[in-house]
């Protein structure tokens, strides 16, 4: 579908009419002509043509004092997932904005330390690394790593660009909290050009122009990083909609409806809302330690947990995680609006109960749980996705036993499923070394695991059961049940 739109890209402002559902990647390489951006796997999976998104800061995550519509954010994100109609009131930062006035300091911590080779990634690991300076998150060797841990190189061994990654740590430690305070000394210390660097600070109105052409199909398009793998040419006739466009889209927020505190997440919330907001985390105490088990940096700055659920993949990471917080979602389209737990939403193998046109608008889950689990085996230890996973929320009563549980499980069987017979063999138990084992062979029974390349079924079922005991050990530390399971 034809559709104006108004972004920016570099220091550049543009109006144009362009296909929405076609991808940032070609338009940048082919239109604009910025071959900078490399293309690589085309599946949000190497990290080669990673840009920097800027966009004003949608529902209530905009920080203290500052409205919505005059805070922007920056986030780093692959170009081979990001369809054009997104960059609508967006900034887009390649590696010829970055370079424009020079060598960075980035670029310069690459050369010097040999972390290029033949060249082919190092605009992404610029970006991803400029990107992490930008983002405010706090800056150290460590966390500057997982800012590349989506992008891949086949070349230099890692060695160099943890060195390159160290230096920059070391070098910009004392970065500010807020945006334009940081954007400020970017540019002063020649990370950003000025002008850019000014350009970042500001943000760009959409066109609001409604779209034009003979739409075929409809479709209703989250972070689009998965429909745009399993779509890398997306069809013209397409009539997108963009889940992020909506004033609460990406809200987060409290609720006491009904007696019990709930948290409300917009449709549109990616992985990297859900793990950073304070009242995720309040809800699910420990939800936050489980971010880097899911994708990459790039991918949780865009996967919505809706398109985790309409995706409908019985080994969803956030689905698993949901289903154990007590998920439900809130459905609408041509008929009235209806709410569904998050298990019953499934009917088979990539089967869901939405109906034509109706979408996900909201999901939500009850807050006040004790302690929270998410364990997952996969074939790498990042960046993978699972063989089986589970996840366990408990609320313990004041005597130490347990109150309320719910276990689900993926990789099981054609569905994620909820382990009811999990639930219930945990209620009113103090937890020990023998629930741990119990509750490891119900899992190990649950479903009917298939066998793939990624293992088989008794495998599968072996995994599930030390997921399980996993779990138990994440749940409760202070008991340090490993030690009577691992004897
Ligand atoms: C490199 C890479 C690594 C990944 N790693 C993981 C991982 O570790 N764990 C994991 O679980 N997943 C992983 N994924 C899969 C993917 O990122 C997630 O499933 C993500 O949450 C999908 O969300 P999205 O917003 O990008 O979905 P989209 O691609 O935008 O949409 C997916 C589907 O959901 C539909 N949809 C989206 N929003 C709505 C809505 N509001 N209402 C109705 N339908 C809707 C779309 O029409 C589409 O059919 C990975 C993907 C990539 C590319
Ligand atoms: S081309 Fe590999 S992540 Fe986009
Ligand atoms: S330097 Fe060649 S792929 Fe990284």
């Amino acid at each position: 579908m034809i559709r104006t739109i108004g972004f920016r890209l570099n220091e550049t402002d543009y109006r144009i009419s362009v296909r929405e559902e076609a991808l940032a990647l070609d338009w940048i390489r082919n239109e604009a002509g910025l071959k900078g951006t490399k293309e690589g796997c085309r599946e949000g999976d190497c990290g080669a043509c990673l840009v920097l998104l800027g966009g004003p800061i949608q529902g209530d995550q905009a920080p203290e004092g500052l409205s919505a519509k005059s805070a922007v954010e920056w986030r780093s994100v692959t170009s081979c997932t990001l369809a054009m109609g997104e960059l609508d009131g967006r900034h887009v930062v390649t590696i010829e904005g970055l370079a424009s006035a020079g060598l960075t300091p980035v670029m310069e911590a690459m050369l010097d330390e040999g972390a290029s080779q033949c060249g082919f990634c190092s605009p992404g690991f610029v970006l991803a690394l400029t990107g992490y300076l930008v983002s405010g998150a706090r800056v150290d060797p460590v966390e500057a790593m997982v800012a590349v841990e989506g992008n891949l190189c086949r070349c230099t061994g890692y060695g160099s660009i943890r060195r390159a990654a160290a230096r920059l740590a070391g070098e910009f430690s004392d970065l500010p909290s807020g945006l334009p305070e940081r954007l400020a000394i970017l540019a002063e210390r020649r990370v950003l050009p000025a002008g850019l660097a000014a350009a970042m600070a500001v943000p760009i109105a959409p066109s609001g122009e409604k779209g034009s052409g003979e739409a075929v199909a409809r479709l209703v398009i989250g972070g689009g990083t998965d429909y745009f793998v399993r779509n890398p040419d997306p069809d013209p006739s397409l009539a997108p909609s963009f889940s992020d466009k909506g004033p609460r889209a990406r809200s987060i927020r409290e609720s006491s409806a009904g007696g019990r505190s709930a948290v409300v997440l917009g449709a549109a919330v990616n992985a990297t809302d859900f793990f950073s907001s304070p009242v995720v985390r309040e809800a699910a105490p420990g939800v936050e330690r489980f971010e880097l088990d899911v994708a990459s940096p790039p991918i949780r700055n865009r996967a919505t947990l809706a398109g985790n659920i309409v995706n409908a993949s019985p080994i969803a990471d956030m689905t698993a995680m949901l289903i154990a917080l007590g998920a439900e979602l809130r459905l609408s389209g041509a008929a009235a609006s209806r709410t569904v737990a998050l298990e019953d939403f499934f009917v088979g193998y990539k089967k869901t109960v939405l109906a034509p046109g109706e979408v996900v608008e909201s999901i939500s889950f009850p807050g006040g749980w004790s302690s929270f689990a998410f364990e997952k085996a996969s074939k790498r230890e990042r960046l993978d996705i699972a063989t089986v996973n589970c996840a366990v929320a408990v609320r313990m009563s004041p005597d130490g036993t347990i109150a309320e549980a719910r276990y689900s499980a993926g990789g099981v069987a054609a569905t994620p499923l909820r382990l009811r017979d999990a639930e219930a063999a945990m209620i009113g138990r103090k937890p020990s070394a023998a629930l741990a084992r119990e509750l490891g062979t119900i899992a190990a029974g649950a479903g009917s695991p298939m066998s793939d390349v990624r293992g088989s079924s008794t495998y599968r079922k072996r995994l599930l059961e030390r997921l399980a005991w996993a779990a138990c050990c994440r749940l409760w530390p202070e008991l340090r049940l490993e030690e009577e399971l691992l004897a």
